[in-house]
């Protein structure tokens, strides 16, 4: 870890600690064509924007009960999203997904959707909890140039709906808005799902049953060291391959040909409609070939989920920086990008941030 002797108190401190606010200059070649590098060989393709820190609910495996929220004033304003979006995308990032906290209660979404669907990028997705979509905003949303949504749903259980998102809104809610966002033509519609030892891992091949009857991508995750809680721990991890074998017991499943940046693997029925995946974060990492980064509501890029290296973009930002200024921080800071995480190895630290600060 690069540390820094702090003045004040002669004490080594990691730098992401202190916040320099500034990449370390990256190589000529982190530049390719045009294009978004990092130093383990990665183009970056993918943008996973979170456009608020806010949530109406407080999923167990996320969210804090008492959580702080960042200040509204460190929170970017649509047009720094807009623009940073814009740089990003000179830079060849392609995909662009919006996440949160829940992004629907970002009051700018509608405005933000308009924007980035004139930009010509090849795909636009947002991750949501379900709670708040109505028939008419999946339409809308699908008008200005959004193609696809992911909703988290942890549960087809109503009374564990409530204690895992310790939320009052109602499952059927949740599984109307899936309905809605797949009949207005947001597809593949795909379903998260945390499975947790103890809480939800005999709900499996039930999620499975869903995928096929609701024609959605579901998608079962190993739990991982994100919760604001701290209270992970290996033994609460089901395997990917413990899940795909309970669902065998019930359905003939055929693997799918997955991109090679693909978080999932996935799965078609022999019969019928829908599929699922695995996301296989713990036992089966897929950092080789990733190709995200990450921008906080705040400004703060963050290269890499599992690694605290961040830098915030915000104070550029609102210093008439240039364009080109704009692009040296992402190229700069996405050269820094890590290599992968270090949960199987020892002495792993988890990530000080949750999911709904990151973004998902
Ligand atoms: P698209 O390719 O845009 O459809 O997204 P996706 O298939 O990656 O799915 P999504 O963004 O919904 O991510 C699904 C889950 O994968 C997240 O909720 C995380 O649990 C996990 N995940 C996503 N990105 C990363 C990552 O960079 N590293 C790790 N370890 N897990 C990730
Ligand atoms: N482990 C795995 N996935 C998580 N998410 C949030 N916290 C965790 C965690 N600890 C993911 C879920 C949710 C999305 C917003 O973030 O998939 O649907
Ligand atoms: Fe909110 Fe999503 Fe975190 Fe649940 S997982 S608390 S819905 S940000």
């Amino acid at each position: 870890m690069q540390v820094f002797e702090c003045i004040i108190y002669g004490l080594d401190v990691p730098l992401s600690i202190l916040n320099t606010n500034t990449p370390p200059v990256a190589p000529a070649d982190a530049l390719q064509h045009g294009k978004l590098f990092d130093s383990h060989g990665r183009q970056i393709r993918d943008l996973r924007l979170s456009v608020t820190d806010r949530c109406n609910f407080r999923c167990v495996y996320c969210m804090a009960p008492d959580v702080k929220y960042i200040p509204k004033m460190q929170l970017l304003t649509l047009d720094e999203y807009i623009r940073v979006i814009q740089i990003a995308l000179s830079l060849g990032i392609e995909k662009l997904r919006i996440t949160g906290g829940e992004p629907t209660l970002y009051p700018h979404l509608d405005e933000l959707l308009k924007e980035v669907g004139k930009m010509g990028l090849k795909d636009i997705a947002l991750t949501t909890n379900g709670s708040r979509i109505r028939g008419q905003w999946a339409q809308r949303w699908k008008s200005l140039g959004l193609n696809r949504v992911t909703v988290s749903l942890d549960t087809l259980n109503p009374q564990r709906k409530d204690a895992i998102t310790r939320s009052q809104t109602s499952l059927q809610t949740v599984i109307n808005s899936i309905d809605a966002l797949r009949d207005a033509g947001l597809t593949p519609v795909k379903v998260n799902a945390v499975i947790m030892r103890g809480v939800n891992d005999d709900e499996v091949v039930a999620f499975a049953d869903f995928a096929k009857e609701h024609e959605v991508d579901m998608r079962m995750i190993e739990f991982m060291p994100l919760d604001a809680g701290k209270r992970w721990e290996r033994r609460h991890v089901v395997s990917a391959h413990e899940m795909l074998e309970q669902i065998k017991t019930k359905h003939d499943v055929i693997r799918e040909n997955d991109s090679i940046t693909s978080t999932s693997m996935n799965y078609r029925f022999k019969e019928g409609n829908g599929r699922i995946g695995f996301i296989a974060s713990v036992t089966q990492a897929f950092c080789g070939a990733c190709d995200r980064m990450r921008i906080m509501a705040d400004g703060t890029l963050r290269p890499c989920l599992f690694s605290d290296e961040e830098w915030n973009i915000r104070s550029l930002l609102r210093s008439g920086a240039s364009d080109d200024a704009l692009r040296t921080f992402l190229i700069n800071t996405m050269w820094q990008k890590s290599d992968g995480h270090q949960m199987n190895q020892e002495g792993f630290q988890r990530p000080q941030k949750t999911m709904s600060r990151i973004g998902g």
